[in-house]
């Protein structure tokens, strides 16, 4: 959320609104979609005046739509309490046999339903919760149906898989959406602690005046997760973890860190900001980029035998600033690791001065964005006794002491839409860079994969693309 999203705010609560959300019945709808929505619901965030459409394939009556809901709620945010659950079922409808340009389905008729209780002067909002390869055919879709003016649509990620068909789609896009319309969401840019790397950067002359390359050694952006792929085979096996995590999640975190100060903190300087300095990311060398897949993952049902899709990706990257010369920008992330974690570490010089501290943890300012999020400061401090020796000491703040209204990143980003705020959306011109970037390590120059052990750290080539840092998390 930006600093002018307030009176956005407002003037969408009183604009009726319909959402209609494609792949209404899916996974991604079920786990992480619909209970933001119960949560801007359940805390009055949501337009007064509105109705949720779901939309699948499937023949499915408005009220068994309003039990799945039901269910995926209780499943994967809380049991709704029955006197609110009421007024929220009531806006919930579904509309089935799918929606191409050549055949709507039932959806037409289904937003027919909802005008005649909004009025005619309602907005639409198409959120396309659908795997990316149906995103090219329900565009075409919107536009065939006239359901495109004066819209927003949001998209999930990944928006393309290669320069190639990014530029596609953005073009098919484009031909149907002003770029003000559309709403790319990387929820990794709406957890409360990325957003703070902004905020505690600009805000704090303590770390803002030491973010460069005079003070600081290299930047670590590291996503280990213990999970696997095993509920959603046939989404990652398309995917992999170099599109599905860093050319995504971790760029534009990577693009957070990195970034110039906005000229204001509204939500047009704060998005350009960010996406322009993508375009100062070096293309990734593939000699720098390490991918791996680990051992069991051929065995998972859904998987073809030989797959050589990439569970895991690190990568050392450069940006071309004045700011950032000569800081390498190390980035790690891969599923049947060791640990889970969401950690971005600035890792400092040794100080000029007369004392140099022992151990490795003893000079870095860490981002931990999972959850609430916290900052961590590791530095040297004086050991307690007689002797001027130095220790390593380390402090940590968390973040849910100061936020006790923090949201998740889904709800975030879905009120953001609402408010018309695109500042934590990715823009077209950036991830036109971020592809520009990536490309470097698809096709015949892509790294081979290193298989790696479940529950280790991946690939020891890893290691060594940190120098003698190491990787703060496991090595
Ligand atoms: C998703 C990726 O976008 O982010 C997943 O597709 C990954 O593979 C997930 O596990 C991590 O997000 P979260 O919600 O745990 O921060």
């Amino acid at each position: 959320m930006s600093e002018n999203s307030t009176s956005d705010q407002a003037a969408a609560s009183e604009q009726p609104t319909i959402i209609i959300l494609y792949g209404g019945t899916g996974d991604l709808a079920k786990r992480l979609v619909l209970p933001a929505f119960w949560e801007l619901y359940t805390r009055g965030l949501l337009p007064k005046r509105w109705k949720l459409v779901g939309n699948g394939r499937g023949d499915v009556s408005h009220l068994d739509f309003q039990a799945r809901v039901h269910d995926s709620l209780a499943e994967f945010a809380t049991t709704p309490d029955p006197e609110k659950w009421k007024g929220f079922a009531e806006n919930i409808l579904f509309a089935g046999g799918g929606f191409r340009h050549d055949n709507p389905g039932t959806l037409l008729d289904v937003i027919g339903e909802a005008e005649a209780e909004l009025g005619e002067d309602r907005t639409i909002i198409h959120y396309l919760a659908i795997p990316p390869s149906t995103f090219e055919a329900t565009t075409r879709a919107i536009k065939a149906h006239g359901l495109a003016p004066g819209s927003k649509a949001v998209y999930e990620k990944p928006f393309g898989t290669s320069l190639d068909s990014f530029h596609e789609l953005d073009e098919l896009v484009h031909s149907v959406f002003d770029e003000e319309q559309v709403y790319r969401i990387d929820h990794f840019l709406g957890k409360e602690a990325t957003q703070n790397l902004h905020l505690v950067r600009f805000s704090n002359r303590l770390f803002g005046s030491t973010w460069n390359n005079e003070h600081i050694e290299q930047v670590q952006i590291d996503v280990p997760e213990t999970l696997d792929i095993a509920d959603r085979a046939g989404f990652y096996d398309e995917t992999g973890a170099a599109l599905d995590m860093l050319v995504t999640h971790l760029f534009q975190v990577a693009a957070q860190v990195a970034m110039e100060p906005p000229l204001s903190m509204g939500a047009g300087d704060l998005q350009a900001a960010r996406e322009s300095v993508i375009s100062a990311f070096r293309p990734l060398d593939p000699s720098e980029v390490v991918l791996g897949q680990y051992r069991s993952y051929r065995g998972t049902e859904g998987i073809a035998d030989g797959s050589d899709t990439d569970t895991f990706v690190a990568a050392r990257m450069w940006v071309d600033t004045d700011r950032w010369q000569g800081v390498p920008f190390l980035m790690r992330t891969g599923k049947m690791l060791a640990t889970s974690a969401q950690r971005v570490s600035l890792i400092f010089k040794d100080a000029d001065g007369p004392v140099h501290s022992e151990g490795r943890n003893t000079n870095a300012l860490i981002f931990d964005l999972k959850g609430n999020g916290a900052i961590e400061i590791q530095m040297t401090v004086k050991k307690p006794g007689p002797e001027p020796l130095p220790a390593e000491s380390c402090s940590t703040l968390h973040l849910e002491n100061v936020s006790a209204g923090s949201m998740t990143a889904y709800t975030s980003l879905i009120y953001d839409v609402f408010a018309g705020d695109r500042s934590l959306f990715t823009s077209s011109s950036g991830l036109d860079a971020a592809f520009h970037a990536f490309a470097p390590v698809l096709g015949d120059s892509r790294p081979e994969i290193q298989l790696y052990d479940d529950g280790s750290w991946g690939p020891a080539a890893a290691n060594a693309l940190t120098g003698d840092v190491g990787w703060l998390l496991g090595s």
